[in-house]
């Protein structure tokens, strides 16, 4: 490969923020900006596991902090990023990827209040005082930056799993995603998103897969690349989205899905057709 243009990859000296790094995608995307070159800030709520994902970071030869928080609480919040800014100068990367999902198996009707509002909390209004806080840092230095939010092909369709809030948190963060673009497009900072299906590997799905054990097969029957996705698949796109090689990218939802937004999760293994050889499905 022609190094000039693999430089076009390269994080090398760059500070990132990567929310929801204590666990699942979080830990991987904090992986693959450091395996690029970057350092990175981690934060979650549980201090030991961000501590381990820190060390995971620093065997790559790159600086980082672990820094605790809950960021649905503004003024943890607005503290994480005052503390990452001190201890790097700026901040080049932002990852908003803390979220959760509702697994209460309700109908909307049913669920409470309060559990629809942690969802929107956290997927979506934390999601967005972050970009807040991002774009003013940036701005303030006057280096623009990169941030990348976490949404879910649930952001882009609709689905069977009684999972309102968290739908509407992520198509609330796929039109933050693209309105912050436009906002910042002369400025040198670039929002996009990434958009994962059903992945395995993380306390989320894993628990939704133990709960309900039929949610696995299907999920899967659904991707058309005919598997679950591994935390490891994000770590490509995180990097491309946050390096120069995504110079010219910005308001893109980037879905790291297997296909099954081309088809919007209507693949369903076996097809008719293959199911009964010879005949034709219609
Ligand atoms: N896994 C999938 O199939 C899938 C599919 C589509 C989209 N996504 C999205 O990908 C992102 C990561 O999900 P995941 O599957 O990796 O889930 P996960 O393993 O459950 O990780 C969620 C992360 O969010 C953090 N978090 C939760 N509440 C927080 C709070 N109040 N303040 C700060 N951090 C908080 C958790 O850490 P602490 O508990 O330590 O705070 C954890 O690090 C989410 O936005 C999710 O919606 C996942």
């Amino acid at each position: 490969m022609d190094p000039e243009f693999a430089r076009l990859f390269a994080l090398d000296g760059k500070a990132a923020l990567v929310t929801g790094a204590s666990s699942g995608l979080g830990v991987a995307m904090a992986r693959g900006l450091a395996r690029a070159g970057a350092n990175v800030v981690v934060t979650a709520r549980r201090r030991e596991r961000i501590e381990e994902t820190a060390a995971m970071v620093r065997s790559f030869g790159v600086r980082s902090t672990a820094i605790p928080a809950d960021i649905t609480v503004d003024a943890e919040l607005e503290a994480l990023y005052r503390e990452a800014v001190a201890e790097y100068g700026r901040l080049d990367i932002v990852v908003n990827n803390a979220g959760y999902t509702d697994r209460s198996g309700l109908r909307h009707d049913q669920a409470s209040a309060k559990r629809i509002r942690s969802v929107i909390e956290l997927d979506l209004l934390a999601t967005a005082l972050s970009c807040r806080l991002a774009a003013q840092h940036m701005l303030a230095d006057g280096g623009g930056g990169v941030v990348i939010n976490v949404s879910s092909v649930l952001g882009r369709v609709g689905s069977e799993f009684r999972a309102a809030s968290y739908h509407a948190a992520k198509g609330g963060v796929d039109a933050l995603t693209r309105v912050l673009a436009l906002e910042y497009a002369r400025e040198g900072i670039r929002v996009n998103a990434i958009a994962p299906s059903y992945f395995e590997g993380t306390e989320m799905m894993d628990q939704v897969f133990e709960q309900t054990p039929g949610t696995r097969a299907q999920a899967t029957s659904r991707t058309p690349m005919g598997r679950l996705g591994r935390p490891e698949d994000v770590e490509g796109a995180v990097v491309f989205l946050a390096s120069d090689a995504a110079r010219f990218v910005t308001g893109h939802i980037l879905y790291v899905d297997g296909g099954w937004g081309a088809g919007g999760g209507y693949h369903q293994l076996p097809p008719p057709w293959e199911s009964e050889p010879g005949k034709q499905a219609w």
